[in-house]
């Protein structure tokens, strides 16, 4: 069989990434990686889900329900909470407009699968999550591209569908970088000149580590359209990045329109969520959501910061990079002639160091000259070290022995 053949053409920019080769060598226990994105597992709370799991499994009633088929909605109790907490967001919403999805990464591909036919336009930032695009691409999409700051308009085509616009404000993954309320609203009036739905994808929202949080993009179009069932919102949350990324919980809020479309969508795509996770997840939360995340948010912000005095110690002149008030990032920018995929594969054979080259983020090729850098995962310490062997590395490169390729 030549199964090549056979693929549908949807599946033709689904590609395994150049530096996933590279990546392997992650596995050497040698390596200080800045490559990941994921959270550190010793702050996951493993205690409190074992209790979960344990309470709900020794108790017939609810281990029946548990272990049972369910709603494709996803456990009502949960989406209860959920509207709680959108409702200490500054969004007003009932259980009506809220779904259960496998983390936010399946909202992204429903969302894609509801939202794109072949050929429609998606607004994203350059650089943008890659998993957005992954999920995206499966629908054919072309993609343009606005600023952090909202703004311009992008030129349309004549006959061109802008069908939705893609956004992650909070302590963007990869930038690390915080929209500001006027740029928010300049997104909201973006995409509404585009009649577009704007998708707000929240996965670092709470992990905020100092300042007031920004309103949401939910909440800024609701106070002008007055009420969720009107909002071209779609919020996508996660428990992943503060409870646990395992049990793959997550949820959309929208307007009960578009919900009721995702319903239909998630259950021809899995039926539903793990009903045992569903109320894991819920009792965990209950319990203990705001102090885990106060202790999260005490853990990376202490790396952050150790990755920002070991840049400005180590990092030569020429290169620039961001300064996150949150999340997991920080995007670093080297000067235009140094290639971000080049210096990975000097920087893991001789420097031990691993980060993920800048152009991956990008949809249509990109900034060939910018790297992020992960710090959910590596104590200040090695933090230090790591960064200061990086620097040393981009110094020679700088100082011209010419063996990163230039950028073209
Ligand atoms: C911006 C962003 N959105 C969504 C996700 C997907 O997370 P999950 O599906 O675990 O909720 C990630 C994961 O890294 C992310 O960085």
């Amino acid at each position: 069989m030549d199964w090549h053949s056979a693929f549908a053409r949807r599946t033709e920019r689904m590609k395994a990434s150049e530096i996933r080769e590279l990546l392997k060598l992650l596995a050497r226990p040698e390596i200080i990686s800045f490559a990941g994105g994921i959270p550190d597992p010793a702050l996951f709370p493993t205690k409190a889900v074992r209790s979960a799991y344990d309470a709900v499994l020794s108790d017939p009633h609810l281990a029946g329900q548990a272990l049972q088929y369910s709603v494709s909605e996803g456990y009502e109790p949960l989406r209860s909470w959920i509207s709680s907490y959108m409702a200490r967001r500054g969004v007003r919403c009932g259980v009506e407009n809220i779904v259960i999805t496998a983390g936010s990464q399946q909202g992204l591909d429903l969302l894609g699968k509801l939202l794109l036919s072949p050929g429609d336009t998606a607004l994203v930032t350059a650089p943008t999550y890659l998993g957005a695009l992954q999920a995206f691409n499966a629908y054919e999409p072309r993609y343009a591209s606005f600023s952090t700051s909202g703004t311009p308009s992008p030129a349309n085509d004549e006959g061109e569908r802008v069908a939705l616009a893609y956004v992650v404000p909070d302590s963007a993954n990869p930038t690390g970088e915080t929209m500001e309320e006027d740029a928010r609203r300049n997104l909201l009036d973006l995409s509404a000149a585009h009649d577009a739905p704007l998708i707000e994808d929240a996965a670092y929202e709470a992990l905020r580590f100092e300042g007031e949080p920004q309103r949401s993009c939910q909440s800024l179009d609701i106070e002008s359209c007055g009420d969720i069932d009107r909002s071209r919102v779609v919020y996508c949350g996660t428990f992943s990045k503060t409870l646990s990324p395992g049990l793959r919980v997550g949820w959309i809020c929208a307007a009960r329109d578009l919900v009721q479309k995702v319903v239909l969508a998630k259950q021809a795509a899995d039926l539903h969520c793990a009903t045992l996770n569903q109320i894991v997840i819920h009792r965990v939360a209950l319990e203990q959501y705001d102090a885990q995340v106060e202790r999260i948010v005490g853990v990376y912000s202490k790396r952050r910061d150790a990755t920002l005095n070991a840049l400005s110690r180590h990092m030569p002149d020429g290169v620039a990079w961001t300064r996150p008030t949150g999340g997991m990032f920080v995007w670093v920018t080297l000067p235009p002639y140094l290639d971000g995929a080049e210096l990975l594969s000097l920087s893991l054979r001789e420097e031990g160091v691993a980060f993920v080259p800048g152009a991956a983020f990008f949809a249509d090729g990109g900034t060939g000259n910018a790297l992020r850098l992960n710090y959910s995962l590596q104590s200040e310490q090695a933090i230090d070290e790591g960064i200061r062997r990086l620097s040393g590395l981009v110094a020679r490169e700088l100082r011209g022995t010419g063996r990163c390729a230039a950028v073209a």
